[in-house]
């Protein structure tokens, strides 16, 4: 067994996180119980400003899938779930809320731990979105309706109405980089809905999404409601993926998984698919910005969260005549920013989430310098650290359209600035992608702004601000960056149906 490397490590840590990780982590949720993989075998999750084991974890596959998707099933369709009213869904998703926020400390403390984020930052940016997305669909559940339609039979009189139904077992594959967060995303939704789920943690950062199941347990949600299975991407994912009685599968992850994940849904039963995947993302500053603003969004763009969020600003276009006076000045920000383990109240970035995802930024860092680009901060990892998956703050100048860094997601703390001449020609270089997640336009001019929100191919664009984010938004992508919409009103389309009810009222 791993013994949990944060006892000697972390003074600090939160009693309640010491408890759970040396102990209930072993078990994930199916049908309301606590239970081990059929199999009995686990895995290990690392904590990776130390390299050391943290937790080990059941390492769920098919015949666990299969399980929970009975449970999830019998509970969708007898049991005490679809006999909830809307208003008893809603008041669960606001309990759930109010208990998360109860416990924030302990689960800032979790994500910093299995995913090397500052708890810092866990504190205010990852925990509270968590609460308010529970906050928001416990309104929705109330609230989700059909619609009374006017038709025109001749001689007949009609009655003709929507129910909006839940999709059904939806199946839910999410990823390591908030990892409370995206579990979050998508369970208030389903639930407010009236589904029922499996939802399946990235095996990087497993531990949060067992502890939310702990207080889903705790408020009442009926068992076989939320099943959590804990495993591979290749086993348990590729399992719900072809699962023949799944009857949707939401995905958030890398743009290559996406793809098996569609042709998984094809060849087994057609389930429905949402797809929220990769981004390269253009951030495009004017010279008429307010530049002292622009500097900063552009390192927050693509500094939060070391880089490793879908949306970040990994291509940043600067118009030519300010580019020499902001990227200094974006180099300056980076070389402020404080590396450390995330448990330390004052690092500003912590490691990257695990050895694979280190190995893959370096090796874009060294294709970057063969192919030519300059590397004007950064380029390596931190000399000062010796342990832990830490990447200095990059910033890539001389970079060349075809360039690999230019044109993949990096996913770690990694910039090209590139300049540009007028509107029109970053319109084109900013869509020259294969995704489209989000974009970023910095300008005074309005009639500027606008016109760069319609033109470019994204699902998020801001204008003079980056990273905004609200329950009540809806977030996806356009291209290969996947479909569908999460948050606000847009996503109770993912997880609801629509049923047609026609009643003969007698003749005209
Ligand atoms: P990934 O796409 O392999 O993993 C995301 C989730 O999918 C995890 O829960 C994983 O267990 C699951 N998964 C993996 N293979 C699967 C399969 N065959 N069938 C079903 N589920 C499967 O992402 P990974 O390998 O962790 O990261 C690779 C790259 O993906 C990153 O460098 C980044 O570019 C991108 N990525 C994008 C994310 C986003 O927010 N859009 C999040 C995580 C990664
Ligand atoms: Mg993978």
């Amino acid at each position: 067994m791993a013994q949990p490397s944060m006892q000697s490590a972390y003074p600090e840590v939160h009693s309640e996180v010491r408890k759970f990780i040396s102990g209930r982590s072993r078990r994930m949720l199916i049908d309301g119980k606590w239970v081990e993989a059929a199999s009995g075998k686990t895995f290990t999750t690392y904590d990776p400003a130390t390299e050391e084991p943290l937790a080990e974890v059941p390492a769920g596959d098919k015949e666990d899938v299969d399980r929970a998707v009975r449970a999830a099933r019998k509970a969708l369709e007898s049991g005490a779930w679809p006999r909830t009213t809307p208003s008893e869904r809603g008041r669960m998703l606001w309990k759930l809320a109010d208990l998360i926020e109860a416990h924030g400390e302990e689960f800032a403390q979790l994500e910093t731990l299995d995913n090397g984020k500052p708890v810092a930052i866990a504190r205010v940016a990852d925990i509270p979105l968590v609460v308010d997305q529970f906050r928001y669909y416990a309104g929705w559940a109330t609230k989700v309706e059909g619609e009374t339609i006017p038709v025109s039979i001749p001689g007949q009189r009609m009655l003709c109405y929507t129910r909006r139904e839940p999709v059904g077992v939806v199946g839910q594959i999410i990823p390591w980089n908030f990892p409370l967060l995206m579990a979050a995303w998508k369970l208030g939704v389903a639930l407010a809905c009236g589904n029922t789920v499996v939802l399946k943690p990235a095996e990087q950062t497993p531990l949060s999404a067992l502890r939310l199941g702990e207080l889903i347990t705790e408020v009442g949600i009926p068992p076989g409601v939320v099943n959590i299975v804990t495993g591979l991407g290749e086993t348990a994912g590729a399992a719900i993926a072809s699962h023949p009685d799944i009857d949707k599968v939401a995905f958030t992850g890398s743009t290559e998984v996406g793809h098996l994940i569609m042709q998984a849904a094809g060849k087994s039963n057609l389930k429905r698919v949402s797809l929220e995947l990769g981004g390269k993302s253009p951030n495009i500053i004017f010279a008429d910005a307010d530049l002292d603003q622009a500097a900063v969004g552009a390192a927050n763009a693509i500094y939060f969260n070391h880089g490793q969020c879908c949306c970040a600003g990994s291509r940043l276009f600067v118009e030519q005549n300010v580019y020499d006076k902001l990227v200094p000045r974006l180099v300056e920000y980076s070389e402020k920013i404080k590396l450390g383990p995330g448990m330390d109240p004052s690092t500003d970035m912590g490691p990257l989430v695990s050895s694979e995802q280190y190995q893959r930024v370096t090796s874009f860092l060294k294709a970057g310098k063969n192919e030519g680009a300059k590397v004007v901060t950064g380029g390596d990892r931190p000399k000062q650290l010796d342990k832990g998956y830490f990447v200095a703050p990059t910033v890539f100048t001389d970079v060349k359209p075809d360039m690999k860094i230019l044109r993949e997601e990096i996913f770690g703390p990694v910039v090209c600035a590139i300049p540009f001449k007028d509107p029109n020609e970053v319109l084109a270089a900013g869509n020259d992608t294969e995704y489209g997640l989000a974009a970023a336009v910095w300008t005074k001019d309005i009639q500027k702004a606008h016109r760069l929100a319609e033109g470019l191919k994204a699902g998020t664009v801001w204008i003079n601000c980056y990273n905004m984010f609200d329950a009540a938004a809806p977030f996806g992508g356009y291209k290969q960056s996947g479909f569908g919409r999460e948050m606000g009103k847009a996503a109770l389309e993912l997880y609801t149906q629509i049923k047609t009810v026609w009643v003969n009222l007698g003749e005209a």
